[in-house]
């Protein structure tokens, strides 16, 4: 794809395949004879937990939601809203929430609030990436993919107004986030 809003790689496609079975297998070791609950967090999520699904060995199984942040498209308000709500039940289930990014934490902390007041035996994080200088709140993420500096991602799921979730690398977005 050539666009010139496409900025540098921040993440290539041989490490993203390399640290997503890194963390399957790390998640295979820690559920072995459990069948955990992975839920991805709409879009975004659905292109990494297809991977991470595969690198899994044993069972587990998928579900999804969809989450809105009110405000604007690029900055979280904080205030969440749910889309669309998991098909299964995860009363005494171990979950395994799977998010593409954790930016300032706040949609994924209410997210958490939101799930473990169904009950499950537990609740732990895996994020492919993060970015530790904007957080919000504290998070305790059991997996994680990829420190990243401040910077606008695009690429493996990530997107900006669903531009660019295809590309098989994760960039840096070379436009005004601002004007988003
Ligand atoms: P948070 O609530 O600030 O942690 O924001 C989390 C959500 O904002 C993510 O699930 C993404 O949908 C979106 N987001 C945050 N940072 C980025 C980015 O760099 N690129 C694309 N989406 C992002
Ligand atoms: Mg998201």
């Amino acid at each position: 794809m050539r666009d010139a809003l496409i900025g540098e790689v921040l993440v290539q496609p041989d490490e993203l395949a390399r640290r997503v079975r890194e963390l399957g297998a790390e998640i295979s070791r820690d559920y072995k004879d459990r069948e955990p609950v992975l839920i991805g967090v709409l879009k975004g999520a659905a292109f990494f937990i297809a991977d991470l699904m595969r690198a899994i060995e044993g069972h587990c199984v998928v579900d999804f939601m969809a989450v809105s942040s009110y405000g604007s498209s690029t900055a979280t308000s904080g205030v969440v809203r749910i889309l669309k709500d998991l098909d299964m039940s995860i009363e005494g289930r171990d979950v395994l929430v799977v998010e593409d990014i954790v930016d300032s934490g706040l949609t994924l902390s209410y997210l958490l609030r939101t799930l473990r007041a169904r009950e499950p035996r537990s609740v732990e994080v895996c994020a492919l990436l993060t970015k530790p200088s904007r957080r919000r709140v504290d998070l305790d993420l059991k997996y994680v993919g990829f420190e990243i500096p401040d910077k606008f991602a695009i690429g493996y799921g990530l997107d900006v107004e669903e531009r660019y979730r295809n590309l098989p690398f994760v960039a840096e977005y070379g436009g005004n986030v601002d004007d988003l």
